[in-house]
């Protein structure tokens, strides 16, 4: 493993998603983690991430100087470079340089081995104020900005490597490089570790931690849970009863599909809850979508208990909570966009222990887990369906009619993108009742209805996302059979609008 010590900056998590890309695993810890604890590992690199302090605050974070006696190698990104500056006591001046985004690197004749094969001038993505000033002694300067600053530095002997922009991020030319260099040339890492063995790392870590224990999941027809379900039934086998509550605000044809594959194909005790009634019943009248949020994260837990009681007793609960959910719903230092319904909706008073499999990945990983878990590809390339359902898709109230509108229009656009074949090229792609009505005209009578809206966008994990540039004749395809074949739709329209300033979801 190679761990990335966290000291809070925003990539740090990217920093051990690409890590896993090559091959190779990762996670993150505090920087607080003892040095007793990483040796307990198979450890064979250490990386100290970026963070938003100065190394001059007070009470800077820092690291159990053991660290350096682990005879381990370590790559200092950003605030992790200039820890191991003032750790080696080199000069690092404060807030004299500033530099964020776009930089050119001049990369030095005799640089390390991290920058083997790359050119000497290369584009890099920098986001720091404080610099240092020069490389500590035994250090040697690896590459410097055009405007002068010291951009990488190590003392290869010693096995310090550091480097003052960030290689994890896409706009680093050969960030990747530098990585794959440090995982494979420096530390010897062998990039054998793939999705079957963390697979088979959590199923043995599942199976200690529930023993003989009986263990409960909620399905909500989406990826995240389906591989969740998957990977815990794969430890504890029948011990493991999946309640898939059916809040009616599905997609057309979606909860035949989940019961068939996940009960039916991979033999899960899957037990389905007809709710829809009950959650229409609580969203009548309701508008404002945080309320909606809110509304059907509550009616889904007192449903999920209901049943949980009446299945029960369970010692634990599994959820599909991913790393984007924990962190677009706010955490310490991350603001709060829309509250995600599958994280923090849970009461206090639980008296389950959570099992949350997940929670450091991102959804292209767990689609690559639910592949190697023999999920089908039908269920783990659908695309990401939020926990709130259609609900979010309506602005507006939520209305048995209003649900059946968007529900016939979203299984039209879903049938011509699969017919058009675009299915994995596009994140996601699903209509919205706009709650806007217009006038229009159909067989000379004048018509006032509502008008649909088509989303789609491309996106690698939902954080960011770009409208998608689907072909004009298919969107023609589905505008007409839309106001065709929904008679309560008079009008198309299509979002081309990116995320930020919008999001993928209306509410
Ligand atoms: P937004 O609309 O915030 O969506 O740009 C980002 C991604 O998250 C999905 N989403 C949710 N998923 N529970 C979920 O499990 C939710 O409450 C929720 N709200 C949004 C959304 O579909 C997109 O993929």
């Amino acid at each position: 493993v190679v761990v990335v010590l966290d000291f809070g900056g925003q990539y740090n998590q990217l920093i051990a998603r690409r890590i896993r890309e090559m091959n190779v695993y990762s996670e993150l810890l505090p920087h607080t983690t003892a040095a007793a604890v990483l040796k307990q590992k198979r450890l064979k690199g250490i990386v100290f991430s970026g963070g938003p302090k100065s190394v001059f605050a007070e009470g800077a974070p820092d690291v159990d100087p053991e660290v350096y006696r682990l005879g381990v190698p370590i790559l200092g990104i950003c605030y992790g470079m200039q820890l191991l500056a003032k750790t080696f006591e080199a000069q690092v001046e404060r807030g004299v340089v500033r530099e964020y985004g776009r930089a050119e690197l001049l990369v030095e004749p005799d640089a390390c081995a991290l920058f083997a094969g790359q050119p000497h001038r290369q584009t890099v993505w920098m986001s720091h104020s404080d610099a240092v000033r020069a490389v500590p002694s035994g250090f040697q300067l690896d590459a410097a900005t055009q405007a002068g600053t010291i951009a990488a530095m190590s003392d290869p002997a010693r096995g310090l490597f550091a480097v003052q922009y960030h290689p994890e991020v896409g706009h680093t030319q050969y960030g990747r490089e530098l990585l794959r260099n440090f995982l494979f040339t420096v530390c010897g890492c062998k990039g054998d570790w793939t999705p079957a063995a963390w697979i088979d790392d959590t199923v043995a870590q599942i199976q200690a931690q529930v023993g003989d224990q009986r263990v409960l999941c909620a399905l909500s027809g989406g990826v995240d849970s389906a591989v969740a379900a998957a990977l815990v039934h794969r430890a504890v086998g029948r011990q493991l009863t999946a309640v898939f509550v059916d809040h009616g605000l599905l997609r057309k044809g979606e909860g035949d599909a989940v019961m068939a594959s996940l009960g039916g194909q991979l033999g899960i005790d899957v037990v389905r809850v007809d709710a829809a009634a009950e959650f229409l019943g609580r969203l009548a009248g309701v508008t404002d979508p945080e309320r909606k949020r809110k509304i059907i994260g509550e009616q889904f837990i007192r449903t999920f208990e209901r049943e949980s009681e009446r299945l029960g007793p369970f010692r634990f609960l599994v959820q599909g909570t991913l790393y984007t959910d924990i962190i677009e719903s706010g955490t310490a230092t991350a603001a709060t966009i829309k509250s995600h319904h599958n994280v923090g909706g849970l009461p206090e008073d639980m008296q389950f222990e959570v099992i949350e499999p997940l929670k450091e990945l991102f959804k292209d990983e767990v689609r690559r887990l639910g592949e190697a878990l023999g999920l089908p590809a039908s269920l783990v390339w659908r695309q990401p369906f939020p926990g709130p359902g259609l609900a979010i898709r309506i602005l507006g109230e939520v209305t048995p009619e209003s649900l059946h509108i968007v529900r016939e229009a979203d299984a039209i656009l879903r049938d011509e993108v699969a017919k058009a074949g675009l299915e994995r090229d596009v994140w996601q792609y699903f209509t919205v009742l706009t709650g806007i009505r217009s006038v229009g005209v159909m067989g000379d009578e004048r018509t006032y209805a509502h008008t649909i809206a088509i989303r789609a966008v491309t996106s690698q994990d939902g954080m960011t996302a770009d409208w998608a540039r689907l072909p004009h004749d298919l969107l023609a395809r589905v505008s007409n059979r839309i106001v065709n074949e929904v008679p309560e739709v008079n009008r198309v329209v299509y979002d081309i609008t990116s995320k930020p300033p919008a999001t993928i979801e209306w509410e």
